[in-house]
């Protein structure tokens, strides 16, 4: 099949690799997403392992469509609706582009539904209710120059929730977002991990789950699972492969993350439990001014606060000031990964970054930079 992948803006190539790690062919980066051909067993294996991805979309027809009436005949004659899209099966339809005469994804959307429940109404003279939080299938119509892509998500709900993170702290890191982030920097285990200011803890949950093999979407149920032509046995032998460890918890070296709110410091707490992480990540309820490093050389991660979302400026600065002397004067060895949303404060660290890397954090236009500190 051919399928998209759609992923956080920035992390287009790291998403690639983790597909292709995964068994996805002829991988290509688009904005925001990552085209890829796939057999089932693998488009499987992607909703269980993948950790990039927001959601994974299997293309089930392209047609010419400028206007509305070449959408509504388009979806029509798309696919074999009568064994898809029984009218007892909620469904829901996403709309992503556009086209002159289709610039408004609402309308776009209503003429998709029209199309399938006047179909519903000629087979069976009954038609499918729509749910947009628990749809059983869940449409995509991505809309382009060329014409239109329909798809299946095989997920309602977007995979960056994997189910561990009741309590969210202030401006939380999605999952993948933090996955994706741990990827470039390139940590895999092998030394030790701090995150000074860690919030509800996600960098170090999925650090962690990461290094230990631990497959996302183990614990969840999937839209997909409810498809006409679902193979159960070959989804339970993908679960069987998700479910082997690459490493158990006590390989791995000293996580730590420290939070100064004690609020959010057992938040982060009860999200490393509800992850199974207790025996790996220790959260410190402190100060970072007061965190005493391990004496192995790691990496740092942070996504300290900048302003938009969280804390004056003003008061910010002081905050970079004192995280830059905190690097230089006790983490001599280390490396450290900030992801900063404000130039001016991260200049405040009066640190040189080696690398620069654009991300989009909620729309918020980052950058994940990396310093070595000597
Ligand atoms: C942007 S949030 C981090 C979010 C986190 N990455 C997550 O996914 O939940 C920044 C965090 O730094 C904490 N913080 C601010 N000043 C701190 C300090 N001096 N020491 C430790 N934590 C601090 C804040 O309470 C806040 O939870």
């Amino acid at each position: 099949m051919q399928a998209i992948a759609v992923l956080p803006q920035g992390l287009e190539e790291e998403g690639a690799k983790e597909l292709t790690a995964l068994g996805a062919k002829a991988v290509r980066p688009l904005r925001r997403a990552a085209a890829f051909e796939a057999d089932m067993a693998c488009f499987y294996r992607l909703h269980l392992q993948a950790r990039l991805p927001f959601r994974l979309l299997r293309e089930i027809a392209q047609f010419p469509c400028r206007g509305p009436k070449e959408l509504y005949e388009g979806v029509q004659s798309a696919f074999d609706w009568e064994r898809w899209l029984h009218p007892s099966m909620s469904f829901r339809v996403d709309v992503t582009g556009s086209t002159p005469e289709l610039s408004h994804s609402h309308f776009t959307a209503l003429q998709v539904k029209n199309a399938l429940v006047d179909l519903q109404r000629q087979f069976w003279n009954q038609r499918s209710d729509i749910d947009l939080d628990n749809p059983d299938l869940c449409l995509h119509l991505h809309l382009n120059r060329e014409g239109a892509v329909l798809s299946l998500d095989g997920s309602a709900g977007s995979l960056h929730r994997r189910g561990y993170r009741a309590a969210m702290g202030i401006a939380p890191l999605k999952e993948n977002l933090a996955a994706g982030l741990i990827r470039l920097s390139g940590w895999d285990g092998g030394v030790p991990l701090v995150d000074p200011l860690c919030g509800s803890g996600t960098l170090l949950i999925e650090a962690a789950s990461q290094a230990l093999g631990l497959a996302p979407g183990l614990n969840r149920s999937f839209l997909l699972e409810g498809w006409a032509d679902f193979k159960p046995n070959l989804w339970q032998e993908e679960q069987q492969r998700a479910s082997r460890r690459e490493r158990r918890n006590e390989q791995l070296p000293t996580i730590i993350g420290c939070e100064q709110e004690p609020t959010i410091a057992n938040q982060a707490q009860a999200n490393v439990a509800a992850a199974g992480l207790e025996q790996t990540i220790s959260i410190q309820s402190n100060d970072f001014r007061n965190l005493i490093l391990p004496e192995q050389p790691g990496i740092i991660v942070c996504n300290p606060p900048y302003g938009e979302r969280l804390g004056r400026e003003d008061d910010l600065e002081a905050l970079y000031q004192d995280l830059g002397r905190f690097a230089k004067e006790r983490a001599s060895g280390w490396q450290l990964w900030l992801l900063s949303g404000n130039p001016k404060l991260s200049g405040s660290l009066k640190m040189k970054a080696s690398r620069r890397i654009p991300i989009s954090n909620g729309g918020i236009d980052c950058r994940w930079l990396h310093y070595s500190i000597h």
